[in-house]
């Protein structure tokens, strides 16, 4: 990763839109599905962390909490031209040490096929098939036991 990335939470508005836009871009627009479906009412309650180069948001990664003790991470995206690059695992990390502090036991996500590896090398383990999403994108939910 190079040196000049900032992996952090997102702060001011400005920071925010683009931290959502990203979002859209990597996992929405592909699909053609509109602005807006990259954000959900859990945003609100939310624990947001992003990479940063100068004032391009390039990366993003999203964990909420089911319930006292379960978290989930969900959207995470790195821009097409820094995949790769370590930039995704630093964000998982930093979003389950944020977790980890607010007290979850267990981290749960939904991994879209291509990435199962990234989570299995943070041992995150399979335990069921989730949806096909789009028509395409085969999920597999991960479990982490802290
Ligand atoms: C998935 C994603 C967030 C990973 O971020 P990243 O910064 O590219 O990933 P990293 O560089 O940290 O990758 C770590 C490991 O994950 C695996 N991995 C990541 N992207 C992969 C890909 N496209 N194909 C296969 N394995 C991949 C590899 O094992 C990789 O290690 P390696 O590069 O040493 O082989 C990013 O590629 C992305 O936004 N992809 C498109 C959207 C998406 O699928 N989001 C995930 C939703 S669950």
């Amino acid at each position: 990763m190079k040196e000049k990335i900032i992996i952090r939470e997102p702060k001011t508005e400005d920071e925010f839109q683009k931290y959502y836009d990203l979002r859209w871009q990597v996992l929405r627009e592909p699909w053609s599905q509109p602005k807006g479906s990259e954000q959900d009412k859990m945003d609100k309650e939310s624990t947001h962390i992003m990479a940063i180069l100068d004032d391009k948001v390039i990366g993003c990664g999203r964990g909420h909490f089911n319930s006292k003790e379960q978290a989930q991470i969900r959207y995470m995206a790195v821009d097409n031209n820094f995949q790769r690059q370590k930039i995704g695992t630093e964000i998982l990390l930093v979003l389950e040490e944020n977790l980890i502090k607010k007290g979850a036991k267990e981290i749960i996500l939904k991994a879209r096929e291509r990435a199962v590896s990234l989570y299995k090398k943070q041992d995150y383990r399979i335990y069921k098939e989730g949806e096909i999403l789009f028509g395409e994108i085969k999920h597999y939910w991960m479990r982490k036991e802290i």
